[in-house]
């Protein structure tokens, strides 16, 4: 068993937080682990938990959307993956506690794929991986490093679903983003829209 499958294991057995008790799957994660981006929601919801897939809801459709957009599919180009690997109940946000105790599974996901950009989607993920005291509105659309690697804060897909005047910023990072792979990857990466 390699280093990506026992970890995996792990995660799928894990006990040591409450949400383990609930849980109905562990989200590990979903895409290409071998690939440049990796996409960092809060924690899986109702169908994700059914499912042991993340974003596969709602906003996991219109994430989706914002990928293909940008030429990216969800396969081949990017790993996503979650704060907390199972669902809070009620899908209540993680508390601190629970986002202490499974931040070392992220770690060492992003220290085995070794992304080239991290793509932060909502307050939970950049409050749990960069600064809890940082804050969304201020931070989304700017480049931060974070031990080495490029990191976009964007609002969460979720957000857009309840405020569709999010849309436009967000699509402004994401075409950020596509540059930096441009930049990064692939000079020749096609989007048809930008
Ligand atoms: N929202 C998230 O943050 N993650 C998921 O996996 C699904 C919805």
């Amino acid at each position: 068993m390699n280093n990506i499958e026992s970890l995996t294991q792990e995660i799928n057995t894990c006990l040591k937080c409450p949400l383990g008790e609930t849980r109905t799957h562990a989200v590990v994660g979903d895409g290409n682990i071998h690939s440049s981006i990796m996409l960092i929601g809060e924690g899986p919801g109702f169908y994700e938990d059914q499912q042991g897939i993340p974003f596969v809801g709602r906003s996991g459709q219109l994430l989706n959307k914002i990928l293909q957009a940008c030429g990216f599919t969800r396969e081949k180009d990017v790993f996503i993956t979650n704060i907390v690997k199972c669902r809070p109940p009620k899908n209540r946000d993680p508390t601190p506690q629970e986002r202490q105790t499974c931040l070392p599974y992220l770690y060492a996901q992003i220290e085995y794929m070794q992304p080239k950009i991290i793509v932060l989607l909502g307050a939970t993920a950049l409050k749990g991986l960069v600064d809890s005291n940082a804050r969304i509105t201020k931070m989304r659309g700017q480049w931060l490093d974070w031990q080495g690697h490029l990191v976009m804060p964007t609002y969460h897909p979720s957000a857009l679903l309840r405020n569709p005047q999010l849309k436009r910023p967000v699509w402004d990072d994401f075409k950020q983003i596509v540059y930096k792979y441009r930049e990064l990857v692939d000079p020749n990466h096609f989007s048809k829209y930008c």
